[in-house]
């Protein structure tokens, strides 16, 4: 049974060696865009990169490739990289997605281009728990960009305290998948060590089969994603807000120096 605690302690994260069920269990990343549902948090990066003017644009973490296929099909030059095997199939198969260059593995294991931009959509940022990992990101992403290359990232802001509405939500909810069926979830497991948290989730399907994923997300203030991407060889020009989630997230754009 996964933890259920609120109690924070000191933890040494380690970084998962691979990434969580919900987008590497073909079952349960097939679900996921449902589970996402609107995808109107993706609009705001693509309206990002049209004031960057960029061209060419490196997706990393990009899952099941919303983003991806849509910047393909408006004629950019897109990479998307994922460790998650699963979710990279789905994304091939949307309209868009054979003009994709779909690359399997991390972030730090990123291929070696001069774009213009990179992105990392839907808090990927937050899935790199220890610094090391942070950092690694960071440093494979200004390899891979242009000078004056632009990332566009997003993280929740520690001071709104999202865990907490998390981990009062113990309501079980219903999806309709298509091609899958009627989806039950419910969160089974929280525990909070800040500045990380970690979730286990339950889905149960129509046939009785019943898979469970767990995520660990890091917290950075804004202060640590400065310095961070200040060591890696950037520069913030901005931070905004996300239009469809005010208060909650920082929007960091910064440039490759
Ligand atoms: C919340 S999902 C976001 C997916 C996509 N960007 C979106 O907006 O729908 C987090 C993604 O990060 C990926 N991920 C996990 N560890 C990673 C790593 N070390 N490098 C790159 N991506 C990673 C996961 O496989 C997953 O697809």
């Amino acid at each position: 049974m996964p933890p259920r605690s609120t109690a924070a302690h000191p933890l040494q994260p380690t970084q998962p060696a691979r990434p969580d069920a919900l987008y590497t269990d073909p079952r349960l990343a097939a679900c996921y865009d449902t589970f996402d549902g609107e995808r109107d948090d993706l609009d705001h990066y693509r309206a990002i990169l049209g004031e960057h003017g960029a061209r060419s644009v490196l997706d990393v973490g990009c899952g099941t490739g919303s983003l991806a296929t849509s910047l393909a099909l408006e004629g950019l030059a897109v990479t998307g990289v994922d460790p998650a095997r699963a979710s990279l199939e789905i994304a091939r198969a949307k309209p868009g997605g054979d003009a994709v260059t779909w690359v399997h593995g991390t972030a730090e294991e990123l291929p070696t281009l001069e774009a213009d931009a990179a992105v990392m959509t839907g808090n990927v940022a937050q899935v790199f728990v220890t610094d090391e990992a942070w950092a690694g990101a960071l440093q494979a992403i200004r390899r891979t960009l242009r000078d004056g290359g632009v990332l566009v990232f997003e993280s929740r802001r520690p001071e709104r305290r999202a865990w907490e509405e998390w981990a009062a939500d113990t309501a079980e909810s219903e999806h309709e998948v298509q091609g899958i069926g009627r989806v039950r979830t419910r969160q089974v497991g929280f525990e909070m060590a800040l500045p990380l948290v970690t979730f286990a989730d339950e889905f149960r399907f129509e046939d009785g089969t019943t898979l469970t994923s767990s995520s660990t997300l890091r917290w950075r203030n804004e202060a640590e994603l400065r310095s961070t991407l200040d060591d890696a060889g950037f520069a913030v020009s901005e931070i905004r807000e996300a239009p469809d989630r005010p208060g909650r997230e920082f929007v960091v754009i910064a440039r490759a120096v």
